[in-house]
């Protein structure tokens, strides 16, 4: 486990508005567009769409950031009679929202669609009916002029660094977890102020290539922006060469020596990494096996002498934490 990576200050990052919407004094939006986002369109077995707000008039408007989150409140109550929470989503618009005026913002809801399984003890071994996501299946069935109760904004510590020219970036999704990548690659190449002189890697996790959200605009990206390159990791699908599907883990190691490893091994490098929790920890033992440690993540001493390959994953959240070059929002 040699350290290779460079040592270097860290990014500095814009200041960000928080909570100016909370849970208890919840401001109305309008849906103004709602459409799948999936490549296989309706072929894929996921409901994933993207769906924009207007928020416009409220103190959301102008001040939700690529790489924070907002709140939508579904109506009625839960099974104890309660107001349902508000739950998070990722923005995937850009900064300047989707219209340009930061009037309209967006994100991307995937229905949950499930069977009851038991929790914890007293619940029934023997319950298995259908169960469904509240607050996606909600957002998912909006139709454009619904209003929809929304907060916000959350997360000062997900974003774009000031300077966006000085950093090169690589943003890992699986899922849905390419949200903020779609925000933030829209920022960075859609800038009024130029595109990016950066380079910029996507590498997109889904079972399979159906799945890939919002592929059409990582594609037409890569077509018009040498700097930006778009990488899927199609988990249930062979490759071409008849070998297994693969983790977005699996594709940065892949292209460790080419590609990524220059990247976080210079002073320049950021990494950010959204969607599954698995995926973090697969990318720890990964890091540590090239010898990427500060200024990615530290290591504790507990963990020195057990080889990563061996690490189990309560091992991993106790004793790894990201530090100033990686940004992590995992579920
Ligand atoms: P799989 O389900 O084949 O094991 P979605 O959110 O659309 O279900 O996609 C999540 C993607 O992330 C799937 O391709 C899933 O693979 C993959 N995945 C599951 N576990 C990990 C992990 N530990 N690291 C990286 N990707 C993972």
């Amino acid at each position: 486990m040699a350290d290779n990576t460079t040592k270097s200050t860290g990014p500095i990052f814009p200041e960000v508005k928080m909570n100016l919407v909370t849970p208890k004094s919840p401001v109305v939006g309008t849906v103004v567009k709602s459409e799948v986002c999936l490549k296989g369109g309706r072929k894929s077995a996921s409901f994933v769409r993207h769906v924009e707000i207007d928020i416009s008039g409220t103190p959301l408007e102008g001040n939700c950031r690529a790489g924070q989150s907002f709140g939508v409140i579904a109506p009625g109550e839960d099974a104890n009679g309660k107001p349902h929470k508000v739950r998070l989503y990722s923005l995937a618009s850009p900064t300047c929202g989707e219209d340009g005026e930061g009037k309209i913002i967006a994100t991307t809801p995937k229905r949950v669609i499930d069977e009851y399984t038991p929790q914890k003890e007293g619940d029934d071994e023997a319950r298995h009916d259908l169960f469904l996501g509240v607050c996606s299946n909600y957002t998912c069935s909006l139709k454009v002029g619904d209003k929809v109760q929304v907060t916000g904004p959350s997360g000062k510590r997900f974003l774009l660094p000031v300077e966006h020219n000085k950093h090169d970036y690589i943003f890992m999704a699986t899922g849905t977890g390419i949200a903020p990548f779609r925000s933030m690659c829209k920022d960075l190449f859609e800038n009024p102020s130029g595109a990016t002189t950066s380079q910029v890697h996507v590498v997109m996790g889904t079972p399979y290539t159906t799945d890939l959200l919002y592929d059409d605009f990582f594609v037409s990206l890569a077509d018009k922006h040498d700097n930006f390159h778009y990488h899927t990791a199609v988990s249930r699908e062979r490759q071409a060469d008849g070998s297994r599907g693969l983790y977005v883990g699996q594709v940065i190691d892949k292209k460790f020596d080419d590609v990524f490893g220059k990247i976080l091994t210079s002073d320049r490098g950021l990494m950010y990494m959204c969607g599954l929790i698995g995926m973090q920890f697969g990318v720890y033992q990964l890091f540590a096996e090239r010898g990427i440690t500060d200024p990615y993540m530290t290591i504790k001493d507990e963990l020195k002498d057990i080889p990563c390959s061996e690490w189990n994953r309560e091992q991993m959240r106790r004793y790894i934490k990201p530090t100033h070059r990686m940004m992590v929002e995992v579920y």
